[in-house]
């Protein structure tokens, strides 16, 4: 799959997954990809947990569930944790950071049959989650668990959003032109 097949066939799934384990050399590859994604000044402030203990994805997943979420029965997941390192003065770029790991992740995920959801929301509306989170792997104080992904194979076709139109959200060399 090149990549601009692989960024058109990424999607949220929020579906079931199938029981199929994830090798650890694909969690692998997915976690090195997220890695490998640009941070501002460099500064590598993403970590990353990459899970496949099926007690512990249970406690991670009942956790966020009481939040409505709905892949709770991934085979694997990935833990993102981010830390406030400034990249420079007082100016932060560490949810940027997390932000392009993510979508590295996601991309990888997808290239590799899998299906995912970037889960954010539903973990940062509670700080409670978050902390439930940071106590169930260890985390030290240091660190703040901002997002989850759950990998697997989907279970059904899970159903894109609409997206706006490219006319309604690009241009070419002015805002609104019609090149
Ligand atoms: C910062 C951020 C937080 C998100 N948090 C959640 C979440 O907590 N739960 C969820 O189901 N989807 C979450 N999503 C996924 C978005 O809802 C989804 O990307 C959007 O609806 C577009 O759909 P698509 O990913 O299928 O293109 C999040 C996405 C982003 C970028």
């Amino acid at each position: 799959m090149d990549i601009f097949e692989c960024i058109q066939k990424r999607y949220s799934y929020r579906g079931s997954y199938m029981k199929t384990a994830i090798p650890r050399e694909n969690l692998e590859k997915i976690i090195r990809a997220g890695l490998l994604a640009p941070s501002g000044c460099n500064k590598q402030t993403t970590s990353i947990i990459g899970i496949d203990d099926q007690q512990i994805l249970d406690s991670i997943t009942s956790l966020i569930n009481k939040n409505g979420f709905t892949g709770k029965t991934a085979p694997a997941g990935i833990c993102i944790l981010t830390q406030e390192i400034p990249g420079y003065a007082d100016v932060y770029f560490n949810i940027q950071d997390y932000s392009a790991a993510i979508e590295n992740m996601l991309l990888a995920i997808t290239t590799l049959g899998y299906a995912s959801c970037w889960i954010e929301g539903q973990i940062t509306e509670s700080t409670e989650t978050q902390k439930q989170i940071a106590n169930l792997l260890n985390i030290p104080a240091d660190y703040i668990v901002v997002g989850f992904l759950p990998i697997g194979i989907p279970e059904n076709e899970g159903k894109r959003p609409s997206y706006k139109s490219f006319s309604q959200r690009a241009w070419y060399n002015t805002y609104g032109s019609d090149e």
